[in-house]
């Protein structure tokens, strides 16, 4: 079986987790700063924060920009329902904007025409998604946000060591928090840095760096110069003069959303090969683009995108081919498992519970009827991606 993702174990990651197993932490120890220091060196950020998978990731976001019942949040459809969950975990409302059909990303016009048409102050925030890996120019968004007042959580779930220029030619890199206000990164295991399961929360943001520490365990901080209530109160003796070892204080409605020590061993294990594995993607999508540029019935990603492939951290390698259904059986049949990326997220039926409809989207909508996720992941034999190749090339052939 050939899937479209899986995670690279080598013997150092295993290595790496059953040294932690071993050690005094299975959770709230050293693995968790480790990791934490080095992502956010990998990234290019002040602060990063560890947590239980993406999703968690994205509510605690949502929770520390203090997302509220009615607030409105634009996101793209096409991304994992994560991206907008995390706005109806707090009672917020989502507002889906269109993909620009060249990029797949969510459309900057879209965005903008939502805001210019209502009242300042109706949306709270935008979450743009580095989808696929193209990593979204968030110096334009940036600029957006700020005339209109609106936070950005950057969804880089499927981009770490992406990155886009700027206006100035610098490499401004996936999370690096020099746009956006928070961005996020899962590790579940067809991600470029697999866990089993776990999330990171980037920023350059010290005020929301701290807030996100205290949501992540139950709203509980350690901190002396954080705490509410008196020394008297805390020691339980009038004449203490200060707060004694044990005490802490729970002063937000937190979650448990820590990661353990070992999967943070594995993730930091992992990221010592992320170039590696990076270069490895790239290699794959360079192969794919080769073989399919003479096919005339298959759109490929890349090609299409055309303009400014560097930068791409290719979580995912998308074709598009009229006879989708047609080709997905057909690949099955041989043991290659695509996969879709994504069914558009205003028509899930919770969704279409809430009012979206088809048709409210059209470019998403277009998108989605042709869409297949070759499979890409460092592992991935050339023998393994020549038969994936072959296998489509036979099928929709020239
Ligand atoms: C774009 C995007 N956002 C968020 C998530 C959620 O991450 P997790 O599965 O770690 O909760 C995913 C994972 O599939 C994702 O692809």
């Amino acid at each position: 079986m050939i899937p479209y993702g899986k995670q690279e174990i080598t013997e150092d990651d295993i290595a790496a987790v059953v040294a932690t197993l071993k050690s005094d932490f299975l959770t709230q120890g050293p693995k968790i700063k480790e990791f934490e220091d080095a992502f956010a060196s990998y990234i290019g950020c002040k602060y990063a924060v560890a947590v239980a998978n993406g999703t968690a990731a994205l509510h605690l976001c949502a929770l520390a920009l203090d997302v509220q019942q009615g607030d409105k949040i634009i996101t793209s459809p096409i991304t994992f329902a994560a991206s907008a969950n995390c706005v109806r975990y707090c009672g917020g409302d989502v507002v889906f904007a269109d993909i620009d059909p060249n990029t797949f990303l969510l459309n900057i016009k879209a965005v903008e025409q939502l805001l210019v048409a209502a009242p300042k102050g109706t949306y709270k925030g935008i979450i743009p998604v580095d989808f696929g890996g193209r990593a979204v120019d968030l110096e334009v968004f940036r600029k957006l946000a700020d005339q209109h007042g609106v936070w950005i959580i950057e969804d880089a779930c499927h981009a770490p060591g992406g990155f886009f220029i700027d206006s100035k030619g610098s490499k401004q890199q996936c999370g690096n928090g020099n746009f956006a206000d928070l961005a996020i990164f899962s590790f579940h295991p067809v991600k470029h840095i697999a866990a089993g399961e776990g999330g990171m929360i980037t920023t350059n943001d010290k005020v929301l760096y701290e807030k996100l520490l205290m949501l992540r365990t139950h709203g509980i901080t350690r901190s002396p110069e954080q705490f509410k209530n008196s020394i008297a109160f805390a020691a339980g003796e009038p004449s203490a003069t200060s707060y004694p070892r044990w005490y802490m204080e729970m002063q937000e409605l937190g979650f448990n959303y820590r990661l353990t020590d070992f999967q943070a061993a594995l993730g930091a294990s992992q990221l010592q090969r992320a170039h590696a594995m990076l270069e490895k993607r790239l290699q794959i999508a360079k192969r794919y683009d080769e073989a399919f540029s003479n096919e005339r019935n298959i759109k490929c990603q890349l090609l299409e995108l055309g303009r400014n492939p560097s930068g791409h951290a290719y979580h995912l390698y998308v074709i598009h081919v009229q006879d989708r259904l047609g080709l997905y059986e057909h690949l099955t049949t041989k043991g290659i498992i695509p996969q879709i990326h994504y069914i558009p997220c205003h028509l899930m039926p919770y969704y279409r519970q809430l009012g979206w409809k088809e048709g409210d989207l059209p470019k998403a909508e277009a998108y989605y009827k042709t869409c297949l996720s070759l499979p890409m992941y460092p592992a991935l034999a050339d023998n393994e991606q020549q038969l994936v190749i072959d296998t489509i090339v036979e099928y929709v052939g020239k």
